[in-house]
């Protein structure tokens, strides 16, 4: 086996969805940023014998990692295969920081992590376009269906205006506003949201058409909103995605409870990101003093964490 370093590492961030989360895969436009502060990091070193990884979630042999690991073991798969290396001889040692299964990410992430550790340790040039390649069949294992957003979000720096199937078009958060990020600290389930939806779309099809089409048009008027810096009018539109969102359950309880919370407490709006049903929601807020009493009336209503997000500075405490 020709190795060129006996260890090698990869890195991915997280992401947040502003607008357009579902109704991204079924081809309306979508608005997402990376989010730099939580990362993940994946180190690949050499071994002898069948493949260790090691995880917050499994310490052991990669082929007895449990079931929702089932993306780390494809994307491994489908790397060495795409390589020409064999399943033998290197361990897996992932370190993150993105929360598991809020809506920003983490399973993108950890798969672009891990094919830029295999390649790097390999060392293969690897392309934006395979890398992307690679880790949407870990996607559609790990969600059922997939937009390719989060693969592009994790893997890229710069905010993203995004249609499946067209390329990414990069635009910036010229607005003035901060934007809260608040964590239920409860575990969302995508592929559970993205099944109801498409369940939704058989049972109804006309209605959910629709729903999905209007999502899709608010996230376009969001980014003239975030372009021409009216905060007030990005807010009503957040509110409007976050209805929607409910009506198609994706939402739940606790998410509504905090979006309503955010409101109260002085939100230019607020909505669920991401794949819904636990996971992440995000608030507007006019100026940083603002963001700071939402993000309090957030944690007082039972976040497990908050961040708060300089929109037009790009950055995040
Ligand atoms: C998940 O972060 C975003 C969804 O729109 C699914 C996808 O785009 O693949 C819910």
């Amino acid at each position: 086996m020709h190795t060129a370093h006996n260890q090698a590492i990869g890195e991915a961030t997280g992401k947040i969805i502003l607008m357009g989360e579902h109704a991204v895969v079924y081809g309306e436009p979508s608005l997402a940023i990376p989010f730099p502060k939580a990362t993940i990091q994946t180190t690949v070193t050499q071994s002898t014998g069948p493949v260790t990884v090691d995880c917050i979630y499994h310490k052991g042999l990669l082929s007895t990692a449990p079931e929702h690991l089932a993306n780390l073991v494809t994307v491994v798969d489908v790397s060495l295969k795409a390589l020409k290396q064999e399943l033998k001889n290197f361990s897996l040692h992932i370190i993150s920081s993105i929360p598991a299964e809020r809506g920003m990410g983490s399973s993108a992430a950890v798969a672009v992590a891990t094919v830029r550790a295999l390649y790097n340790y390999f060392d293969e040039p690897l392309s934006h376009d395979q890398l992307l390649e690679l880790v949407n069949v870990s996607e559609v294992i790990a969600h059922g269906n997939t937009s390719g957003l989060d693969a592009a979000m994790t893997s890229g720096e710069t905010p993203l205006y995004y249609i499946k199937g067209q390329p990414f078009v990069p635009f910036s958060l010229s607005i003035d506003a901060y934007l809260v990020v608040g964590d239920t600290g409860v575990k969302g389930q995508t592929r559970e949201a993205v099944g109801s939806i498409a369940a939704l779309m058989k049972s109804n099809p006309k209605e959910t058409s629709q729903d999905i089409h209007r999502l899709g048009e608010l996230a376009d008027k969001a980014k003239i909103a975030i372009e021409h810096n009216q905060p007030v009018e990005l807010g009503k539109l957040m509110h409007q995605a976050h209805l929607i969102l409910t009506k198609l359950g994706v939402s739940n309880e606790q998410l509504n409870h905090l979006v309503e919370a955010a409101l109260n407490a002085g939100a230019l709006g607020a909505k669920l990101t991401g794949g819904g049903r636990g996971g992440c929601m995000i608030a507007l807020a006019e100026n940083e003093a603002a963001a700071r009493e939402i993000a309090h009336a957030l944690s007082d209503t039972g976040t497990s964490n908050t961040w708060v997000y300089h929109l037009g500075g790009g950055s995040i405490e």
